[in-house]
């Protein structure tokens, strides 16, 4: 394991942290649900705790095989994916704001380290691949403000992977990490992009779409940041 890989946090700071909630971190535990993402109108999102736990599938394989340089998976959760690229000598970490997540990650043989992304991270501005994948482009429920953080930590040519909603959506949500049997987390923002919507939050902050697939009826697309044209003489 690297050295502080799995890091503890302050008490404050965890409680703070939603995905810190016992039914989370419980379901991290069991490998498997069921877990939900509820919104105060009771609509709920189950989460595929299983396939998250289990090893990477065919669908994982079509985004790993697209992978180039240094990979960061932000959001990793127990860390199929890292642990994958791990096994083949990929240079690559995980990130996650939940302790139970990323000591699975480490336990799994994948290097990952309990942080948001929004923090200071190791490699900013050269990570060739980035990772959102398992609907991941929902943390912090701003997605253009996510995607503006993640060019920050790219390499001038990275690539980000992301994956999609299936439905075509567009929406910013309160939730909840939510067994369904009555134990719930705290509410924290979230937000669901089909394809159509992610392409338009992406274009507005500088990435350009390369490539869209699907597999096992997910969808994914990948993209690279166009650095904004140097500014003219007259501009300054
Ligand atoms: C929808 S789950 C995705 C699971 C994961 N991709 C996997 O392979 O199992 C979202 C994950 O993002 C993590 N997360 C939430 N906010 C985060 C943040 N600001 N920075 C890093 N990870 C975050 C959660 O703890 C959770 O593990």
């Amino acid at each position: 394991m690297r050295d502080g890989a799995v890091r503890e946090r302050t008490p404050a700071r965890r409680a703070a942290a939603p995905w810190h909630a016992d039914p989370y971190v419980r379901a991290l535990h069991a490998g498997r649900g069921p877990l939900f993402l509820r919104r105060a109108d009771g609509w709920m999102l189950p989460l595929d705790v299983e396939r998250w736990c289990a090893d990477a599938d065919a669908a994982d394989r079509t985004v790993l095989r697209r992978c180039q340089g240094p990979i960061l998976d932000i959001g990793c959760g127990p860390g199929r994916l890292v642990a994958a690229l791990a096994l083949h000598g990929r240079p690559c970490l995980g990130i996650d704001v939940s302790q139970a997540a990323v000591a699975r990650t480490v336990r799994a043989g994948g290097p990952a380290l309990c942080r948001s992304v929004f923090e200071p991270l190791p490699g900013e501005g050269r990570w060739g691949t980035a990772l959102l994948i398992d609907g991941n482009i929902g943390i912090g429920g701003d997605p253009r403000a996510l995607l503006a953080r993640v060019a920050h930590l790219m390499a001038p040519d990275g690539l980000l992977i992301a994956e999609a909603a299936p439905a075509d959506v567009d929406e910013r949500v309160r939730v909840r990490v939510d067994d369904g049997r009555g134990d719930a987390g705290t509410a924290f923002p979230w937000a669901r992009v089909g394809v159509r919507a992610l392409l338009r939050h992406a274009r507005a902050v500088g990435w350009s779409p390369v490539e869209q697939w699907t597999a096992r009826d997910r969808g994914f697309v990948s993209l690279r940041h166009t650095p904004p044209p140097p500014r003219s003489a007259t501009e300054r």
